[in-house]
């Protein structure tokens, strides 16, 4: 079976074909031509998702699945939240995002977080969508240099590590990615 994933992340796509058993044969958005910008203008983690999808099946006809994911801190009002890439402007930096973050964190106990994955998927003219969470905390300062975004800053509950200093297939066991793709592919199974 053929599926477009609409993400241009490479540390993504490695991720998920990981994950995705053999049979189901995943494209890229360069493996369609798709070298434009996505239009993202939700308010929200699950609308995000849900365009992304629409777009490349309007678009280009394809079943498609589009995953959009985000950081919500509880402590700061689910903030980054849908804005998690542009926390500290349009830039899309992670490491000023993650000081922009430890910042708005000084002085705060609660430290509570977690990662949210919706993903929506575009198939037979309806639209799916899968929920993965990841509970965790923010750690005081930045540890490790694997991953991306803000692995750096987030140790997922039960671990001492932050997820960058966490291999990529422990961390594809336990991420909020790895939880919604699961799901994604329990439906596809079916
Ligand atoms: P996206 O919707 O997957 O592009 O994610 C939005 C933003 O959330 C990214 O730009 C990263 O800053 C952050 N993010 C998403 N997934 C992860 C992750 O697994 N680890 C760390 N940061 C992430």
């Amino acid at each position: 079976m053929k599926l477009v994933f609409a993400t241009n992340n490479l540390n993504k796509l490695k991720e998920v074909q990981a994950i995705v058993p053999s049979h189901i044969q995943l494209l890229s958005l360069a493996d369609i031509n798709c070298t434009e910008d996505i239009p993202e203008t939700s308010p929200t983690i699950e609308g995000n998702a849900i365009q992304k999808a629409q777009y490349i099946k309007e678009h280009y006809g394809y079943d498609c699945f589009a995953d959009d994911t985000g950081l919500e801190v509880q402590v700061l009002d689910g903030e980054p939240g849908v804005y998690s890439a542009r926390y500290a402007g349009e830039a899309k930096d992670a490491n000023a995002n993650m000081d922009k973050l430890l910042d708005k964190l000084k002085g705060k106990e609660n430290r509570d977080a977690q990662f949210k994955t919706v993903i929506a998927l575009y198939i037979n003219e309806k639209i799916e969508t899968f929920i993965g969470i990841c509970e965790g905390s923010i750690v005081h300062q930045k540890k490790g240099a694997l991953g991306f975004g803000y692995d750096p800053i987030f140790s997922p509950k039960g671990y001492q590590e932050t997820f960058a200093e966490l291999q990529l297939d422990e961390k594809n066991r336990i991420s909020h990615r790895a939880r919604a793709v699961k799901k994604l592919v329990e439906f596809l199974n079916d």
